[in-house]
């Protein structure tokens, strides 16, 4: 049985130094979770924790980070965890012409492996408490491609089909998997993901270099201007719902574009589905 209202519910929520992290941490902490979250650099842990937040360096490329993070969080609730929201992750921009293998290798090991990691690890404290919630910030991307998205979109569409078949296996443990598909939401997601575009992908040489001007000026700018990007609000309401409703639902899809995303994959024959998807990029 899941915690009574009045007693402690427990969640670990990654890569909360910004974006949805750092929404959803000081959200959970203000109705009365106690949270672990964690970041990477100093400064971010020093601000959650002055927010009242126990907070833990985790990086999801080092499997180290991931054991310390979970003895940690079991040592301090005394073996109990009622959830785990695994969030942190970047977007590799890139056509996959440009991609080099290390370029997917590295977006793996951050997207894909660590959340697996992190997840196999809380599975049994969950089992053996008879109740758990699992929570993944996939993406539209993980449902629906789209150009020089190509390493991102991967890791988010590995993302739901491993998480959807723990969700198979776990049935009638007490333990709910959902994944939550954002469309644009008010994050870092773009700047930090500038890092990355320049370590890998020589734009200047490649035949896409006109239109990686535009995702470029796009990076700099913070990200897409779009009047129907949300704030991370709107993915904190259906991870609510995730954690604490009797019936959690395996999608929640968040924002309009994502919602239309999802209902052209379902009516357009897959040509036409993917020419309007390349018009999206
Ligand atoms: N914003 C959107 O439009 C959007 C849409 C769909 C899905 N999402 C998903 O939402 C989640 C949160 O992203 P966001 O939009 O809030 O972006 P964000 O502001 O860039 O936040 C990403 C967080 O992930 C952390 N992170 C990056 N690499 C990591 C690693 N190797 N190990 C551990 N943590 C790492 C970052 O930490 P540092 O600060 O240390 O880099 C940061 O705390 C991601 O899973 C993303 O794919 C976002």
């Amino acid at each position: 049985m899941p915690p009574a209202a009045k007693e402690l519910r427990t969640v670990i929520v990654t890569g909360a130094s910004s974006g949805i992290g750092a929404h959803c941490a000081r959200a959970l902490k203000a109705e009365g979770w106690r949270v672990f979250a964690t970041a990477r650099k100093p400064a971010d842990i020093a601000a959650l924790e002055a927010d009242g937040i126990e907070a833990f360096y985790l990086d999801y490329r080092e499997p180290d980070s991931i054991a310390a993070l979970v003895d940690a969080v079991l040592e301090r609730t005394g073996g109990t965890l009622t959830a785990l929201f695994n969030n942190g992750a970047y977007a590799q921009p890139g056509a996959v012409e440009d991609l080099p293998v290390e370029a997917l290798r590295e977006q793996f090991e951050a997207n894909f492996f660590g959340w697996h990691d992190l997840t196999r690890r809380t599975v049994p404290v969950m089992r053996r408490q008879g109740h758990g919630r699992l929570v993944h910030c996939s993406s539209i991307l993980g449902l629906a491609p789209v150009r020089f998205r190509g390493a991102y979109s991967a890791s988010k569409h590995a993302i739901e089909g491993l998480m959807l078949c723990l969700r198979q296996e776990l049935e009638g443990s007490g333990i709910h998997v959902s994944l939550i598909e954002p469309g644009p939401v008010v994050s870092k997601i773009a700047p930090n993901a500038l890092p990355w575009f320049e370590r890998y992908v020589d734009h200047e040489k490649s035949v896409h270099r006109e239109p990686y001007r535009a995702q470029l000026a796009r990076m700099k700018g913070g990200g897409s201007k779009s009047r129907l990007k949300l704030g991370p609000d709107a993915v904190y309401a259906v991870l609510r719902h995730a954690l604490l409703s009797a019936r959690p639902r395996p999608h929640y899809v968040v924002t309009l574009p994502a919602k239309i995303g999802v209902a052209l994959k379902r009516v357009l024959p897959a040509r036409l589905l993917y020419r309007v998807l390349a018009s999206q990029s």
